[in-house]
């Protein structure tokens, strides 16, 4: 096992995912090229399902917080496995229809959603919008209103934590460009409002802390201030609320310094905490949706480059250049996310050399990762990054004019395509 336990080494050395040989799969597909192992998105999807319904009750609910991960294939896995979805653009609502996902689990997000975003939402007959701010549940009462809806929502409320996580994740904080605080009196405000307005049937509420957290604190405390609010709520309103929503975050392994998480028990401790404080505050216990991404995808996924070149600056660095980069894994560069690489087909040795491994743009600071112990490395060989099933391929741009990589998925020793490579062709598609 190399990180997580679909991950091997097999007779020639080289390494494996689900039991398929990488230098293989470069081979057919080319390179860069993200892989994903579908079992395991499928076993992490049902992971959190049974956790949730075990601790939460039969009617808890994991939506998928596609945002991490984003193509028509994997809604049709969510669906298949009978999770929600989170939906954050027109673009994931639209994909998400195109692939049959049914829109009475589908949750969208957003802290600024257009009228036109309502009104796709509103089209598709999305099952739960989660209003972020005063503005937008104006706008969406007065869109379903004029269609003769009511729509159903959640309010999104700022608990107020620090994750200890980065800060450019972290979007649970009072001053959050996120949601409405309890603090400041804006959660209470909004709640009376939305509880006003005849367009919108309030079913509850939702936060979210952060991202890529290890410690269960900051999912405990948001758990019992949640809990308190709804309380709050309940004794200033007499609103009983149906469900709430407690946002995703748990972290994941990059590198061997990473923990494992055991998501299964970080459910059963967070569900012990919201079943404790709603005893305590003698509420009725809401329906409980999580909404997890990353925890769900980022391990089932890894990227195989060909190097390029491998350039030594003695006395400074040693540079492993691939054929992608921050296009294609921009986490780097934006948070200096610290990644596993490995020579694919040397992946039994050991990783005895240290190297930065750069990409191929035009720019300084495209890297996966700096002084990486990794095996040594020449021209043409397969350099695995692993973890990079979330927030790799959803982020990825075209800079410099690059296309972006397929996602190939594998199952059961065999390999598809689920979203084809970009071709020149698809760069200038819309240039007139
Ligand atoms: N729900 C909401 C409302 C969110 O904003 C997010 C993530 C999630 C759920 C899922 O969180 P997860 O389980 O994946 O931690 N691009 C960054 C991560 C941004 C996360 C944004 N929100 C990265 O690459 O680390």
């Amino acid at each position: 096992m190399i990180l997580h336990s679909h991950l091997d080494t097999n007779e020639q050395g080289h390494l494996t995912i689900g039991g398929m040989d990488t230098v293989e799969l470069a081979r057919e597909f080319g390179t860069p090229a993200y892989v994903m192992d579908e079992s395991v998105v499928r076993a992490n999807f049902r992971t959190y399902l049974t956790a949730a319904r075990t601790h939460f009750g039969e009617n808890a609910l994991p939506a998928f917080a596609s945002k991490a991960l984003c193509f028509t294939e994997i809604y049709r896995i969510a669906a298949e496995e009978g999770l929600g979805i989170d939906c954050v653009s027109g673009g994931e609502l639209y994909t998400a229809k195109r692939a049959g996902f049914p829109a009475e689990r589908i949750y969208f997000h957003g802290n600024n959603k257009t009228d036109a975003d309502l009104r796709q939402a509103l089209d598709m007959g999305v099952g739960t919008i989660v209003v972020d701010n005063t503005d937008e549940l104006k706008a969406l009462d007065a869109i379903a209103q004029e269609l003769g809806r009511v729509q159903r929502i959640l309010l999104r409320i700022t608990p107020g934590i620090d994750p200890h996580t980065h800060r450019a994740i972290s979007t649970g904080n009072v001053d959050s460009k996120f949601g409405n605080a309890i603090v400041t009196g804006g959660a209470m405000t909004i709640t009376k409002m939305a509880l006003s307005l005849p367009g919108v049937h309030l079913a509850g509420f939702h936060c979210h802390v952060g991202s890529q957290i290890f410690e269960i604190s900051p999912f405990r405390d948001a758990a019992d201030i949640m809990v308190r609010y709804l309380a709050d709520v309940k004794r200033e309103t007499g609103f009983v609320t149906e469900e709430l929503n407690l946002g995703g975050g748990l972290g994941v392994r990059y590198t061997e310094h990473d923990a494992h998480v055991d998501y299964a028990k970080s459910i059963a401790d967070i569900a012990t905490v919201v079943r404790e404080k709603v005893r305590a505050a003698d509420i009725k216990m809401p329906r409980v949706i999580l909404e997890p991404g990353r925890s769900l995808v980022a391990a089932a996924g890894i990227t195989l480059y060909t190097v390029g070149s491998v350039k030594e600056i003695p006395g400074f660095k040693n540079y492993i250049s691939v054929d992608g980069g921050m296009p294609d894994n921009p986490r780097y560069a934006l948070y200096q996310s610290e990644y596993t690489a490995l020579i694919a087909n040397r992946a039994a040795e050991p990783a005895d050399y240290r190297a930065t491994v750069a990409g191929r743009c035009c720019e300084s600071g495209d890297l996966i990762g700096e002084d990486m112990p990794i095996q040594h490395a020449q021209r043409g060989d397969i350099l695995a990054v692993l973890s990079t099933g979330a927030y790799n391929y959803s982020m990825a741009s075209n800079y410099n004019r690059l296309p972006r990589p397929p996602v190939v998925m594998i199952k059961e020793g065999a390999a598809r395509v689920v979203v084809r490579r970009e071709s020149f062709e698809d760069l200038v598609r819309n240039d007139l």
